[in-house]
């Protein structure tokens, strides 16, 4: 989080104020700064230099057009699920070239509209999808560049929800079925070989997972290789975790370095997914002590963020620092659980947290920049928040905070009579 510090014990980001963003645009509020994006881009792209590979920024992670602008500009690539990411990253000036397309469920139109803009590659996750691909391929008269996500069956280590390189979860292919399907595809005639791909979990905190996934790709690569089936590139995903506390997860030059050191001259392409590295640390979410309510065994502060605006501290348990944004020199602290107005016993941004407040003061929650605003929802009838992105010493608002008008927006009641 070092593009957010304290000076004078008020909370900046980069050269601005916190309070002074909360005061213009309101809380809650997603504040980015631009500087700690285009770093955290940069740590990736610099590790790859004069490499024959590609950093698709997991859009996933934080879909916000500015966001995506930034990266674009800088020359990344992008991995989207949906139709909906894939207008975004055009929007902001992505290009098609660089795009991979992953999902365990893409729809013909989806797969249609990806093709007509000429993506670089689909990340197929199933015989039936490679199916799929091939047909609608054919009816467009084109050829799709395909991988395969390969399930490794590597123990990431993480979360269970996060995790995805196991057997059973839901995601690519049995490694132990790629050759059989590798070779098949390879005899279809809508469709290209040119990679493979996996993507083992989120927050990983070590780099042995990572390797190990590493080796038994390269063993199945040589084996296609004898088959006749030739692998281009390897697509290693995302995962790479980010501190939220006092994890230590490796820096992307120390896992891009042990990823090159294992390829040694094998002439294969690289692209990366990274997605919450990119973006966790360059944002918070501002938000406002609404009231304080001790109890004899329990501090609660009720503030105006909740659990829709930023779920993953009820979804999975995630911890996430919560600080004030001005320091208070006087009073002592307590230990709070802070929670949100929706009416939800799991609504919680934070619990046990030592905090020295009073109502009406501002807080951080950090770490908010991946996985936050674009897992919000509208639960309680409760407008998303406002998105802003500091540069220097401005700041630019790149998503107005709903309206209540914007929510009931497509809702009609039944006519007269029914
Ligand atoms: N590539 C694929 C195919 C993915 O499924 C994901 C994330 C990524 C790349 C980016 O992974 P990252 O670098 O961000 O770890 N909502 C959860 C995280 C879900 C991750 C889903 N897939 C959270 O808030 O922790």
């Amino acid at each position: 989080m070092d593009s957010f510090e304290y000076r004078d014990g008020r909370l900046h980001c980069e050269d601005l104020a916190l309070d002074k963003v909360a005061e213009r645009f309101g809380t809650p509020v997603y504040v980015y700064s631009r500087d700690a994006i285009e770093r955290a881009y940069l740590n990736y792209a610099q590790a790859l230099e004069g490499r024959d590979a590609l950093v698709c920024y997991a859009v996933k992670a934080n879909s916000n057009l500015a966001v995506l602008n930034v990266l674009a500009r800088l020359g990344a690539g992008f991995d989207i699920v949906s139709l909906g990411e894939l207008e975004r990253v055009l929007k902001a000036g992505g290009l098609a070239k660089n795009i991979v397309f992953s999902g365990v469920g893409k729809q013909a139109h989806e797969i249609k509209r990806a093709l007509e803009v000429g993506i670089r590659c689909f990340n197929i996750e199933s015989e039936a999808e490679l199916e799929r691909v091939n047909t609608v391929a054919g009816e467009c008269q084109q050829i799709a560049d395909i991988s395969f996500r390969v399930n490794p069956d590597v123990d990431a280590g993480t979360h269970p929800y996060i995790s995805t390189g196991l057997k059973d979860n839901k995601f690519g292919i049995a490694i132990t079925d790629a050759e059989r399907i590798y070779c098949h595809a390879n005899g279809l005639s809508h469709v290209n070989v040119v990679g493979m791909d996996c993507h083992i979990g989120s927050q990983l905190t070590e780099i042995a997972p990572f390797m190990d996934a590493l080796d038994r790709l390269l063993v199945l690569v040589d084996k296609l290789a004898e088959q006749g089936v030739q692998i281009h590139h390897l697509d290693l995903g995302g995962g790479l975790g980010v501190c939220y506390t006092d994890e230590t997860p490796p820096t992307p030059q120390a896992y891009i370095g042990a990823v090159l050191e294992k390829l040694g001259d094998r002439a294969l392409g690289l692209i990366f997914e990274p997605g919450r590295s990119i973006v966790a640390n360059a944002g918070v979410m501002l938000t406002q002590v609404e009231f304080l309510k001790c109890t004899d065994h329990k501090n609660f502060a009720i503030i105006d963020g909740a659990m829709n605006d930023l779920i993953r501290p009820s979804l999975y348990s995630a911890y996430q620092d919560i600080i004030p944004v001005a320091l208070r020199k006087e009073g002592e602290a307590k230990t709070y659980d802070l929670v949100g107005p929706v009416c939800e016993t799991g609504d919680f941004l934070g619990k046990d947290r030592d905090l020295n407040l009073q109502a009406g003061d501002l807080l951080a929650v950090c770490s908010a920049g991946a996985y936050g605003f674009v897992m919000s929802s509208n639960y309680n009838t409760r407008p998303r928040a406002a998105e802003v992105m500091v540069d220097d010493n401005e700041v630019f608002e790149v998503r107005a905070r709903e309206t209540l008008v914007d929510l009931m927006r497509g809702e009609v009641m039944l006519p007269k009579g029914h």
